[in-house]
């Protein structure tokens, strides 16, 4: 791409700013940023403000299979589960792309050390739970690990410095899931450096096409996977390719499976499964009308009572039609490191600007059909998220202790 032409494209979405120091740079540093804005969705930043963008449908319950039901039918669950993972059709996929911002560490999230009185990872963790199921099924599974340029090589580093805390590493597959530009409130996309804009990942739900695209789909096709278990990195507590849910999706015919908890209170903020217009959906929290949090089901249980935990079953055949589609954009407030007028790099301690992101959870209302599975929250859910308070190191802690790990 040539000045002109560069100029051209940033002068649409009012970017300029963009090349201002272009004449300081030498050759190599102008090549780059050149490619840099060739390969940027500058459309990104007119998402800023538009709330018709995610705006929902109307919402109404959806019914989640609950803890009674799948204690009834475990067995029946448990054995087709493991008969379709002992048969190779289950791969599960970690989104471990994002940036961690609120835990405030500079190296992926994973590689944080949850540890007391020994060392123990969150990546860590996540082999070990799913090694108690390969352990039972006698096999292996693949797991596909997405990262982004700001996080690859420490992960894979990492990862295979630790031998993959003995999981198979043939079966460990890496991509790179794509970014997007950063922006301050005005809409300016923010600078790196002189010769680089600032980016961040585009999101959990990018997760199926950068797949595609880095050619990770293949190796899915080939080994024969059906059902992909997709998780997110944060939860120490996370069961992966767990076979009674597996086994739930299946024998209930549904196309994708959610696993969910029952929420704390009306107004916890947690994602709820929801019908939006009829289909399967998630609700985020602050888009819960009074009227919804308060609305109660036959039973006189509130009728908007499951929130998800980030772990899906989807069937892969089902996410085909996803690549046609563009996911609803969320414009996230975050801390965005950038270069200020002086030429100094800032990492800022608050949010300072916007990020642009899609979601995992808009992949659900694309969904036919959804199984919401009940879990036990304190058995299942101990997601880090803050470094104090809810959410946090502590409180994963206190829930790894109470199911028996000792840190
Ligand atoms: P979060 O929503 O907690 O985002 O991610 P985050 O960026 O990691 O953390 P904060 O908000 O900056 O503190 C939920 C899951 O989705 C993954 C994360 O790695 C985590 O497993 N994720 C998030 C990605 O894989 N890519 C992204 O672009 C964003």
């Amino acid at each position: 791409m040539t000045y002109a032409v560069a100029k051209e494209k940033l002068g649409k979405y009012g970017q300029e700013h963009v090349l201002q120091y272009f004449e300081e740079l030498n050759e190599v540093e102008q090549a780059e940023l050149l490619k840099q804005v060739e390969a940027t969705d500058f459309s990104v930043v007119e998402a800023i403000g538009n709330e018709e963008l995610v705006k929902k449908g109307k919402i109404t319950p959806l019914k989640a299979m609950e803890l009674a039901e799948i204690e009834t039918n475990r067995d029946k669950y448990y054995q087709t589960g493991m008969e379709a993972i002992r048969a190779g059709r289950v791969g599960a996929v970690l989104l471990a792309g994002g940036m961690g911002t609120r835990l405030g560490s500079d190296d992926p999230k994973g590689m944080y050390n949850i540890g007391l009185t020994k060392d123990m990872y969150i990546f860590e963790r996540l082999f070990v739970n799913l090694m108690d199921v390969t352990v039972q099924a006698g096999c292996p599974i693949h797991l596909f690990v997405m990262t982004s340029d700001k996080n690859h090589e420490a992960t894979v580093k990492f990862m295979t410095e630790h031998a993959f805390f003995g999981y198979d590493a043939e079966y460990v597959h890496f991509f790179k899931q794509e970014m997007a530009p950063a922006a301050d409130y005005s809409g300016k996309i923010y600078m790196e450096s002189k010769s680089k804009m600032s980016t961040s990942p585009n999101g959990n739900g990018g997760w199926y096409i950068s797949m595609k695209n880095t050619g990770i789909l293949d190796i899915v096709k080939k080994a024969g996977i059906e059902w992909l278990n997709v998780f997110a990195v944060d939860n120490v507590l996370q069961r992966i390719a767990d076979p009674v849910f597996v086994g739930a999706v299946l024998e209930n015919n549904c196309v994708v499976g959610s696993k969910v908890v029952k929420k704390n209170a009306p107004d916890e903020k947690v994602g709820v499964m929801c019908l939006e217009d009829g289909r399967p959906s998630i609700v985020e929290y602050y888009e819960l009308t009074e009227e919804l949090m308060n609305a109660k089901d036959e039973k006189g249980d509130p009728a908007y009572n499951f929130g998800v935990i980030l772990n899906y079953l989807f069937k892969e055949s089902a996410l085909a039609e996803l690549l046609e589609k563009k996911l609803p954009l969320h414009v996230v407030e975050k801390k965005i490191p950038y270069m200020d007028k002086e030429g100094n790099f800032i990492k800022p301690e608050e949010p300072n600007g916007y990020k642009f992101e899609s979601l995992v959870l808009d992949m659900i209302h694309e969904m036919d059909s959804c199984l919401p599975f009940e879990v036990v929250r304190n058995k299942e859910f101990a997601p880090i998220k803050n470094k104090t308070g809810v959410d946090s190191v502590e409180s994963a802690r206190a829930l790894l202790k109470e199911n028996g790990v000792e840190l």
